[in-house]
Parts: C-alpha cells; sequence; structure tokens
C-alpha cells in the first residue's frame, strides 16, 4: 500500500454545504418511500419506529414523519441537523434529532422497525462502517429491515485519490477531501452482512459514454452503487 500525503485544504464540509440552500436536496427518494410501505406491510404496528442514519438536511426523515410513522435521525453535520429541525417545525412534523458520528450508537435501547441509510454509510474505513451496521443490528426488532446504498468498485470515481486502505479512498480536493470513501466488491458486500438475511443485493450499474465537463453538478440521473435491503 502507497504512503500517502492527505492535504486537506479548507475545502466546503458537508456542514458548509448544508447551509447553503442551493446544496440541499429537497426531493426524497422514491425508493424510500417504497421501503416504508414495505415495512407498513410486514409489521402491524402503527406508528412505526423508523431511523435515517446520515439523515444529512432531512428529505427523508420528513418524508418518515409525513407519513406518520415515529422517527429518529442522525447525522455528523451539525447544520444538517439544524435544517432537518427546521423543515420538520415548519410543517408541524416531529422526529428525535442528534448530531452523531455513524460510529457511535446515539439510540441505544430504541428498538427499530427499520433502518434507511442514503448515500452516506461508504464514508468511511471498512473497521468503521462495519461498526456501524453493527450498532444498526443491535437497534432493530428480530425481522427489522436495513436499506442502504454503498459504492461499488464499478463506479467512476473508483481510484480517485489516495487508497489509504483496500478499496478504500481519500480525495485532496473538493467538498469531500479528507473524507475516506469506501467502494465494495460483492465479496467484501457479502462479508459486510454476513449476520443478516439478504432480501435485496443489487448492483446498479450506469456507464456514461458522453458527458461535459462538470456534468455531475447537475445530473438528474443515479450513479453506479449498490442497492441493499438486509433483514435481522
Ligand atoms: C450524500 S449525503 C446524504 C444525506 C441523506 N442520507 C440524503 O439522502 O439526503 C451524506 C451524509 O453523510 C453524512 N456523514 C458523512 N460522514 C459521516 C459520519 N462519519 N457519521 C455520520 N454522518 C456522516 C454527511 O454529513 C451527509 O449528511
Amino acid at each position: 500500500m502507497p504512503v500517502c500525503l492527505i492535504i486537506t485544504p479548507h475545502m466546503a464540509t458537508w456542514n458548509e454545504l448544508f447551509s447553503d440552500e442551493r446544496f440541499i436536496e429537497s426531493l426524497p427518494q422514491p425508493e424510500v418511500y417504497k421501503f416504508v410501505r414495505k415495512l407498513e406491510g410486514i409489521f402491524p404496528d402503527r406508528p412505526l419506529i423508523l431511523w435515517d442514519l446520515c439523515c444529512g438536511a432531512g428529505r427523508h426523515t420528513v418524508l418518515l414523519s409525513q407519513m406518520h410513522h415515529l422517527v429518529y435521525g442522525s447525522d455528523i453535520a451539525q447544520n444538517g441537523i439544524n435544517h432537518t429541525q427546521k423543515w420538520l417545525d415548519g410543517n408541524g412534523l416531529k422526529a428525535e434529532l442528534k448530531v452523531a458520528d455513524m460510529t457511535v450508537n446515539p439510540y441505544y435501547g430504541i428498538h427499530f422497525h427499520g433502518v434507511l441509510c442514503w448515500d452516506a454509510l461508504h464514508h468511511n474505513t471498512r473497521e468503521k462502517i462495519t461498526k456501524s451496521v453493527a450498532h444498526v443490528y443491535d437497534n432493530l426488532v428480530r425481522g427489522g429491515l436495513f436499506m442502504v446504498t454503498l459504492l461499488s468498485i464499478k463506479g467512476g470515481a473508483y481510484g480517485q485519490g489516495c487508497e489509504i486502505e483496500q478499496n478504500t479512498f481519500v480525495k485532496n480536493d473538493g467538498f469531500e477531501a479528507g473524507v475516506p470513501h469506501h467502494y465494495f466488491d460483492e465479496r467484501d458486500l457479502r462479508d459486510l452482512f454476513k449476520a443478516w438475511k439478504f432480501v435485496i443485493l443489487a448492483e446498479q450499474v450506469y456507464s456514461y459514454l458522453e458527458t461535459e465537463p462538470d456534468f455531475h453538478l447537475t445530473n438528474p440521473f443515479p450513479y453506479t452503487k449498490w442497492n441493499v435491503i438486509v433483514q435481522k
């Protein structure tokens, strides 16, 4: 493994981005809505108890609350949590929110029917991702579901930055400078969820054949990644 010189100049962090409305995703993913409908079909309990892990600026926390469930959210970015709280308040909605790193368990003792983590869990080293997944497992009821998206080694950004461990890269520039990104192959992914039952394991592969410079700034299409639902 090469020795990496990681220079992290002062670039915008997630926290800074969440203080600027231009960088805030206002629409939830339809997949999250369908995931909640799936949970409603499995569990007769109402409300369901749900955790939006790495909730960001709150688009899914708000959706889950609008769907009349008991919602918990957590994220490392204080501004994301602040934005989520304001969004909830402005719509007369409620959720319990905490600033927390994914490697700590902010809701120890709370038993969730479902947990989701959209486009965030890969922002770490492999060991720390394992730790986060273990907290999710501990907090789920038996039969509870975890929906998560993770980066694939087939993704276009694979290999960018400095490889600090196998398949984990840290970029030196951009708003994610200094943030690790772990890319999974199938074996690694199956290993991460070896204690779980796979409900859905899907690799969504997108090949961009023609693009303009900086197309990703306004790209309406998805990127290559793993889409996973696992059951405790
Ligand atoms: C691409 S955003 C996704 C946010 C949200 N899940 C969504 O779909 O809108 C990635 C999120 O991961 C959060 N994040 C990154 N590293 C984290 C960590 N170590 N612990 C908790 N949250 C983290 C960021 O603050 C950011 O909110």
